[in-house]
């Protein structure tokens, strides 16, 4: 991904130079460099003399104890004004550490999320920078040039203080894997419940990439499905094994919602269903222990409408993420834009998709503090699409077949338009038996009851 980066960097005219401990990524980048100009070296010290103080260095190595041991190695080399760029999956309490080593130290720091993968790294990422305005002004219009366009306009923004641009990325891959669960459910009861065959579901996965939940995810997966490896006896997808890794970031994400009181229950789910998908052998066993429903009454449920299910956990992924940034901005003083937010993820990124236009409109409509779902035009959507959420959970639970994404979606969407929630129960429960005491909805103030109880 770095020489990726690099090699884009170069072709927009720009003078760099690229370092790495391993020789057969340094042989690689010279390899690939012709044309542009790029000096790549596998010595820290004739990296950092290649380059003219104050040096802006872009790091994109794994997150973790690898990106202390980056800046460990650039340390002896860096003098006072030059500007260390993180643009790796790094947690944002360790970018926080890093910044203010480095600043206090005498040099600049930025925490960056870069999105689109390898492919996206080379063609056009999107970009989320953290850090102060002053730090990002000095990159600015090399990112930008660098940056995927949505109509021209570059697909990098400062999205806030200090670690706020790894805060947004870690976000925005809770969103990814919530919408790459959503996905696999409704393949899977494209295929188990609808029972289309492998060719059937790359057909309707290709004909949403025009609907309006087409973008990136939808258009991998169609191509996903119809790929055929000719040494192979199968379609290679169906060779894959169920057994789905995860690198920490939706997690991450997870942890911190439940610190801020956040509820992001489409993400929590796709988090679990992976670690879930992990214990196969448990599963296997289980699997002959627990029986499966008998044939299910034909559910009234069809493809266009399992779209539009589809769509309606889409939105729900969005909208858990972006209140989560709204929640984490204020927290920890990020002050953070989701209206510059939502406009970056509309290109370069791999959440993408159509959806971002019209989310990017709701976010100039509610202020940073309201819940987006209270947007007239968001929430008008979402009531078409819920009956549709609904006969799409309501057939998977008849056929056995889980879908841990779509059904958070909809006891979330539930949830949320539901005046009066059961919540009255645990505030008694809390009460009886720990005297926690609880409000009243006819007079103000805590109150506590005996419960009838000796
Ligand atoms: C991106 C991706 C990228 C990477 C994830 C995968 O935006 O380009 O999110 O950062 O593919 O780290 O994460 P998992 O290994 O946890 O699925």
């Amino acid at each position: 991904m770095g020489s990726n980066l690099l090699l884009n960097i170069a072709s927009k005219g720009h003078t760099v130079a690229g370092f790495d401990v391993d020789s057969a990524k340094v042989e690689g980048l010279r390899g690939r460099s012709e044309g542009m100009q790029i000096r790549a070296y596998q010595d820290p010290a004739a990296f950092a003399a290649a380059l003219a103080p104050p040096r802006p260095m872009l790091l994109l190595v794994p997150a973790g104890r690898i990106v202390d041991e980056a800046i460990e190695s650039l340390l002896p080399h860096l003098s006072p004004g030059d500007f260390v760029i993180d643009g790796g999956n790094s947690h944002y309490k360790d970018t926080a550490r890093r910044a203010s080593t480095l600043e206090a130290n005498g040099y600049g720091f930025l925490g960056l999320g870069v999105s689109g993968g390898e492919r996206g790294a080379r063609l056009g990422p999107a970009m989320m920078a953290g850090g102060t305005p002053e730090n990002y002004a000095r990159v600015q219009a090399v990112l930008e040039s660098a940056a995927a366009k949505f109509e021209g306009e570059p697909c990098v923004a400062l999205v806030g203080a200090g670690p706020a641009g790894h805060y947004v990325k870690m976000v925005h891959n809770g969103i990814e894997y919530a919408m790459m669960q959503s996905i696999a459910e409704v393949y899977d009861v494209l295929r188990r419940v609808l029972g289309h065959s492998l060719q059937d579901a790359a057909n309707v996965f290709d004909r949403w990439t025009s609907s309006p939940l087409g973008g990136f995810l939808i258009e991998i997966t169609a191509s996903i499905l119809a790929y055929r490896n000719p040494d192979d006896p199968d379609p290679l997808v169906e060779l894959v094994l169920d057994k789905a890794k995860a690198k920490g970031t939706g997690k991450w994400t997870t942890q911190d919602a439940m610190d801020l009181g956040v509820p992001i229950p489409t993400i929590d789910a796709s988090v679990s269903a992976r670690q879930l998908s992990e214990s196969r052998e448990t599963r296997m066993k289980l699997a002959t222990l627990i029986a499966t429903p008998g044939s299910a009454v034909k559910p009234s449920l069809g493809a266009e409408e399992l779209g539009l299910a589809l769509e309606a956990a889409f939105w729900c992924a969005y909208i858990q993420g972006l209140s989560l940034i709204q929640a984490a901005s204020h927290e920890y003083g990020f002050g953070t834009d989701l209206r510059k937010v939502t406009r970056i993820w509309r290109a370069g990124c791999i959440v993408r998709s159509r959806l971002l236009v019209p989310l990017a409109e709701a976010s100039d409509r509610v202020s940073n503090r309201d819940h987006l779902l209270t947007d007239p035009a968001l929430a008008a959507r979402v009531t078409t699409l819920l009956p549709h959420l609904r006969t799409a959970v309501a057939a998977s639970a008849e056929a056995g077949i889980p879908v841990p994404c779509l059904g958070a979606s909809l006891s979330y969407l539930d949830g949320y338009r539901t005046a009066r929630l059961p919540a009255n129960i645990i505030q008694a429960q809390r009460d009886l038996f720990g005297a926690h005491g609880f409000e009243r909805t006819d007079r103000p103030g805590v109150h506590h009851s005996d419960w009838g109880q000796p």
